[in-house]
């Protein structure tokens, strides 16, 4: 029998109570000693409403270089990564997991696109290769400060390394897996990327050389780690690349990744479809014109993008890209269920995924589990929901209002006035109470 969302389903040595996980969202924690309480506020209401598995969002390997946006919580402290156990408890407590999601932005780091942030901060640029044109073109135009490093053959090891000591502090601080940020632009996706990886070492040229990253990286994490705990990467297909650009990650390539993966011990993998740049591929919905127009961020944009007139400029291009990015229903189901086809861990598809109904369908023919991002946000225990009630459907309508503010150094929240008084009407018929422990 095919299985529906609340069947069990094991990822490595590891047994979830259900297929439903909530994708990982930026929860801007931030550093300060109240980072893992504000953690716990955000990521218990998944598991207490019954959630299998919380997905935590990146967290930075190393210091401050390598961050992808402000209020992110770096993975390179051990007191601080020793402070979550109070997180994993919480979860725990519920009967849920969570797993870490470990990462670095590479060309994606905040020291390339951040003015402010790297006015503040001296920190050498650490990247695959030089900066493809675009980059360069966007540096040309005052967007992106590039002063790229990219790493020896030494350095990626090294890097690798610091990743394995980073998995090996969050499972002796009660992590139950390990996820790595193998897409969204990230420095994973830009080894693998024929756009980004220009090396002529053992990491560049070839599909295989572009794959052993993940891997030097999968066996820094099992040498700290062991055989059981599971380490989960997602895994990206180029497919929604501009037509202007010629070398990317084709979707055949995306496969073919995926199943080195797999044979190289990865316990699963999530396949997402995006382009070569940080846009709304991986988040397609509306152009959040209200949080563009909020006054209240208005000056943490300026600060971000580099003055009134850029941030003018970057709510230009976000919003011609929008509009190639519109919300398609469950996005990643055809690469997922390519790459089930081929390997024979559990995969996990994410992006779009609205309805009970459709999620059950997937399971079992495109994948083995399920992810919601944004919809958390508009509905922190909506896993009560979804759990209980075949037919429900998410309130959250992809207007993508809870994200550009992040920019701006403002939490992850839903900011939608209709949405949040949907919440409130579902709550006050008790529709998040099933979860109730
Ligand atoms: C504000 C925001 C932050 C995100 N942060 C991460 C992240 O840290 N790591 C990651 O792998 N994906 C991240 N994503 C992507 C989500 O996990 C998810 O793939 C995407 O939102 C599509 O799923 P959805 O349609 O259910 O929201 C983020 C998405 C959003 C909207
Ligand atoms: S602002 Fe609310 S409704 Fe809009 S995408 Fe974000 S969570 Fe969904």
């Amino acid at each position: 029998m095919s299985p529906t969302l609340d069947s069990p389903v094991g990822i490595g040595g590891l047994t979830l109570d259900n297929r439903l996980y909530r994708a990982p969202l930026l929860e801007h924690a931030g550093e300060d000693p109240d980072a893992t309480d504000r953690l716990v506020a955000e990521l218990e209401p998944a598991a207490e409403s019954g959630a299998g598995l919380v997905m935590q969002g990146a967290t930075p390997v190393r210091g401050r270089e390598g961050r992808a946006a402000p209020g992110m919580t770096g993975f390179d402290d051990p007191n601080r990564i020793a402070s979550m156990r109070a997180l994993t408890d919480a979860i725990h407590d519920h009967g849920g997991r969570i797993f870490c999601q470990l990462a670095h932005g590479g060309l994606r780091s905040m020291e390339v696109w951040h003015r402010a942030y790297r006015e503040e901060h001296e920190i050498v640029q650490r990247t695959v290769s030089a900066p493809p044109w675009p980059l360069r073109a966007a540096e040309a135009l005052g967007f992106l400060s590039l002063d790229a490093r990219p790493l020896s053959t030494r350095e990626v090891y090294d890097l690798a390394e610091d990743f394995g000591v980073a998995a090996e502090r969050a499972v002796d601080a009660g992590y139950d897996g390990v996820h790595l940020a193998g897409a969204t632009m990230g420095i994973f996706q830009q080894f693998l990327s024929p756009f980004y990886n220009d090396r002529d070492d053992e990491f560049g040229g070839s599909l295989r050389n572009r794959v052993r990253f993940f891997e030097v990286v999968h066996d820094a994490i099992r040498d700290g780690v062991g055989a059981e705990v599971p380490v989960v990467t997602k895994v990206p297909a180029e497919t929604r690349t501009p037509w202007w650009i010629r070398e990317h990650l084709t979707l055949e390539e995306g496969v073919r990744a995926a199943e080195r993966l797999a044979d190289a011990g990865y316990d699963a993998l999530v396949p997402v479809t995006e382009s070569p740049f940080w846009d709304h591929s991986i988040i397609r919905g509306a152009f959040p014109e209200r949080a563009w127009d909020d006054e209240r961020f208005v000056e943490g944009y300026e600060a971000a993008f580099g003055g009134p007139l850029r941030a003018r400029l970057v709510r230009l291009a976000s919003r011609i890209d929008a509009r190639g990015n519109g919300f398609e229903p469950a996005w990643n189901a055809d690469f997922c269920r390519q790459v089930r086809r081929r390997v024979d861990v559990p995969v996990l598809c994410v992006g779009g995924l609205r309805e009970r109904d459709r999620m059950d369908r997937l399971l079992g023919d495109a994948c083995d589990m399920v992810g919601v991002g944004r919809p958390f946000y508009a509905e922190p225990r909506l896993a009560a929901r979804l759990l209980s009630t075949p037919g429900s459907a998410v309130v959250c309508e992809n207007c993508n209002n809870c994200v550009v503010p992040q920019a701006a150094g403002e939490v992850g929240v839903c900011r939608t006035p209709e949405v949040l008084r949907e919440r409130g009407r579902l709550e006050k018929a008790g529709a998040y109470d099933a979860g109730e422990d």
